[in-house]
């Protein structure tokens, strides 16, 4: 932060009350307001997560209006698949590069919800079913784009994981799964990276709205992680401004104009809100005007600009990484470019791209190359082309299908792009099946020429059951950004090596996830019912089958793993080392993933969760040592009772592998956790009494001598049987039988020998 004498943080105590409430809400759609005779700027925010969406003119927040070019990355669902943040921060480097070259003050992204359905309208927004992967990759956008004097915008704050009446929904979640799956990579990257801002949510959290709950943006934002930033609504989030505004969110996007600015000094006047708790917001509005100065004189100055070409560079080297081959029998690809004979390419996404979801996401690309012009370029065979469906359209077209069997006879290799239809923020997908359009092309194309590969667009999965046993390789492509097409086709030929890995699991069916009986709710409620078991979470619990498995993705090359070593770490955590070798003859990526259980735990868990990973590149012949530290706040739980977060102690099983169902090493790993002892209390149970240090001797002697002395129900309560028929009872129950040996005074003197 800029503290000269010239700091816009200075300037609170000279503002006026007016000025000061004005301070907290938009100008207009995309800035704040100004102060001008103090100084204080206007800020620019936009949208998005995976590109710059600036509009000079005709504002709106769900991407109805064009906006100024920029380049287009390939959208979370393909970033999310890279399991790589040093990628990551260079993608968020050069989004923070346009953003600040526009004049761009925040941009308001990364988006980190979790993908709790597949059915999410927003899922190709967001980076995984894992907390974990999501933390470490969100974290990594945030640093990557703040490096360039432009703010972060975190969003959506929090458990917006479905768009179904997201403005007023309430997701009734408890409280183990809210912080350990809901909460955990916000928890994450505020930690890690400290976002300029955060952005609210919509929708409500056991039925306080996001944007007017003080324990969300407060108590844990700010008590518990320490943001020090700003929070802003989402656009049109505030319910109650002034509530609102003593909650914790200082900045109302975008402007209510007037009318709410009025509520506050109202407010203020009528003593019903301290003006402390204004000042604060307002000061923290400057604090980021202070925080983006530097960027925007750069843009006023003419002195930031970014490459293009460069910028493309990276969005096609982010696109290759994206990719993730799911099927590849026999070794069916990589294509042979050189190959002699034809090659069929179906399916109108090869010819015209399905790169990006709807909604205010939606970027203006500087240019976009397609898979069909690409895959012309490196054939040196003939390429004929059939665009076998109509985007958009679910029927079956006879003609365009009899174009694409025509062109699948007559060609030696197929290549068939298929998808999912438009995707967009404001509703939710119905289901996960490929359009019916799409289906009938597929049998149709593999009964003319089985030797196809399929290429699926999509952001959020699509089902893979019924039909890729019918195909030798499938390559999942989700939406890969303005280039796209070009990494497509450098993987279908080789020139690039697929390593991208499922950041969600492709389960067999709809019915089988876990949100399906509680997805989207009903009047406005929506119950988070399978608790802490989403995704493979839940999968592996249940030992279900799957199509492909979280974590899962192949490569042209082959890794080895071995030498799975343990130590401590100084905060109480694990570190690991894995050695892997490539053993195949080409370069490429291993992602190296490290799952944690605890086998005998006090607390429900599931079968397996990760808890760190590591990507890492290789020659072929290459063996490089892997760490991999888990953070001792990554292996703790949420204990309900207590409040806080704790460590349970014990032998871990750690599960290191290629994919949450193929782990290729284990150890057991000694922890140890904090200290659970609970006080003892006559409301205690006799197993807990008897399991304490002090309480278990104490109570022991009291039972034995009343059993020597005859006393039946003691010998009842020594006998292991008895113990084990009421070793549940509280002492307060055991002492209300008849004849029980644990009297009034008998009790009294167990309580004085454990409080000693
Ligand atoms: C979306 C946000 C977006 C904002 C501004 C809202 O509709 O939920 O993600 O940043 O509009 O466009």
């Amino acid at each position: 932060m800029i503290t000269s004498p010239e700091s816009h943080a200075d300037k609170l105590p000279s503002l006026s009350l007016e000025e000061k409430a004005s301070l907290t809400s938009g100008a207009d759609f995309w800035t704040t307001k100004p102060v001008p005779g103090a100084g204080v700027p206007p800020m620019l925010l936009t949208d998005g997560p995976h590109g710059v969406r600036r509009q000079a003119e005709g504002n709106d927040h769900v991407g109805l209006n064009a906006s100024v070019p920029a380049t287009c990355f390939p959208p979370a669902a393909g970033l999310g698949s890279t399991w790589d943040p040093e990628l990551l921060a260079r993608v968020g480097q050069a989004l923070g590069a346009e953003a600040r070259a526009g004049g761009v003050s925040v941009l308001l992204g990364p988006g980190i919800n979790i993908k709790r359905s597949p059915l999410g309208g927003r899922n190709f927004e967001y980076l995984s079913e894992d907390p974990v992967l999501t933390g470490e990759l969100g974290a990594a956008l945030v640093a990557g784009i703040q490096s360039q004097g432009v703010g972060a915008s975190l969003k959506h704050f929090a458990v917006n994981n479905q768009e179904n009446d997201r403005l007023r929904v309430s997701a009734d979640v408890d409280a183990r799964p809210l912080r350990e799956v809901y909460l955990r990579g916000f928890q994450k990257v505020v930690t890690a990276a400290q976002p300029w801002t955060v952005m609210c949510s919509y929708n409500r959290i056991n039925g306080v709205y996001a944007s007017e709950d003080a324990w969300l943006l407060t108590d844990v934002l700010r008590g518990e992680w320490g943001f020090t930033g700003l929070v802003v609504s989402d656009w049109g989030a505030v319910n109650d401004r002034v509530k609102g505004l003593a909650a914790g969110l200082d900045l109302e996007m975008p402007s209510s104009g007037g009318v709410t600015d009025a509520q506050i000094v109202e407010a203020v006047k009528d003593g019903t809100l301290d003006e402390a708790v204004l000042d604060t917001a307002a000061a923290r509005v400057l604090q980021l005007a202070d925080r983006t100065a530097e960027a925007r004189e750069a843009a006023e100055d003419g002195g930031a600009v970014y490459d293009a070409d460069a910028h493309h560079a990276l969005a096609l080297e982010a696109a290759r990484r994206s990719i993730v081959l799911l099927k590849n029998e026999d070794g069916f690809l990589p294509l042979d470019p050189d190959a002699a004979g034809r090659v069929a390419v179906i399916g109108e996404y090869a010819r015209t791209p399905r790169y990006q979801g709807g909604g205010s996401s939606l970027v203006n690309p500087t240019r976009l190359e397609n898979a069909l012009d690409a895959i012309r370029a490196l054939a040196s065979a003939e390429v004929v082309f059939a665009p076998g469906y109509t985007p958009g359209q679910d029927a079956p077209e006879e003609a365009l299908i009899a174009e694409a069997i025509e062109a699948a006879r007559g060609a030696e290799r197929v290549v068939l792009f298929l998808g999912s239809e438009l995707e967009s923020e404001g509703y939710d997908r119905t289901g996960i099946a490929l359009p019916a359009a799409h289906r009938d092309l597929l049998d149709a194309v593999l009964d003319a020429n089985p030797n196809t590969v399929v290429v699926l667009s999509n952001g959020g999965v699509v089902q893979t059951a019924g039909w890729d046993h019918r195909v030798p390789a499938v390559l999942e492509g989700w939406l890969l950004g303005q280039a796209g097409g070009p990494a497509t086709a450098e993987v279908l030929f080789g020139l690039a090596n697929p390593s991208g890995r499922l950041a969600e699991t492709v389960p067999a069916r709809l019915q089988d996830t876990p949100a399906y009986l509680d997805f989207p709710g009903e009047l406005s409620r929506v119950r988070y019912g399978e608790g802490l078991f989403v995704g493979y979470r839940y999968y592996d619990s249940r030992e279900m089958e799957v199509s492909y498995p979280f974590g899962h993705g192949l490569s042209y090359t082959t890794f080895a793993h071995a030498g799975l070593q343990t130590t401590a770490t100084a905060d109480g955590g694990v570190r690991l080392s894995v050695e892997v070798a490539n053993t195949g003859d080409r370069a490429g990526h291993e992602i190296v993933q490290a799952y944690t259980s605890l086998p005998g735990s006090a607390f429900t868990r599931p079968r397996r969760e990760l808890k760190g990973f590591a990507a890492v590149h290789l020659e072929p012949g290459q063996t490089k040592t892997v760490q991999i530290d888990l953070a001792r706040q990554d292996l703790s739980v949420w204990h309900a009772g207590l409040g806080r977060w704790i460590l349970e102690g014990g032998d871990y099983l750690l599960e290191v592998g290629a994919s949450s169902r193929d782990i290729r090493q284990s150890a057991t790993v000694r922890v140890d956790g904090d200290d659970l002892t609970q006080p003892l209390t006559t409301g205690s149970t006799l197993l807990e009494w008897l399991a304490h240090p002090a309480g278990g001797p104490a109570i022991t002697a009291v039972l034995e001598k009343a059993a020597a002395e005859g006393n039946q129900r003691a010998q009842l309560l020594i006998d292991p049987e008895g113990r084990s028929l009421i070793g549940s009872f509280p002492l307060t129950r055991l002492a209300a039988f008849p004849g029980s040996p644990l009297t009034p005074d008998a009790l009294e003197g167990l309580l004085r020998q454990v409080s000693r």
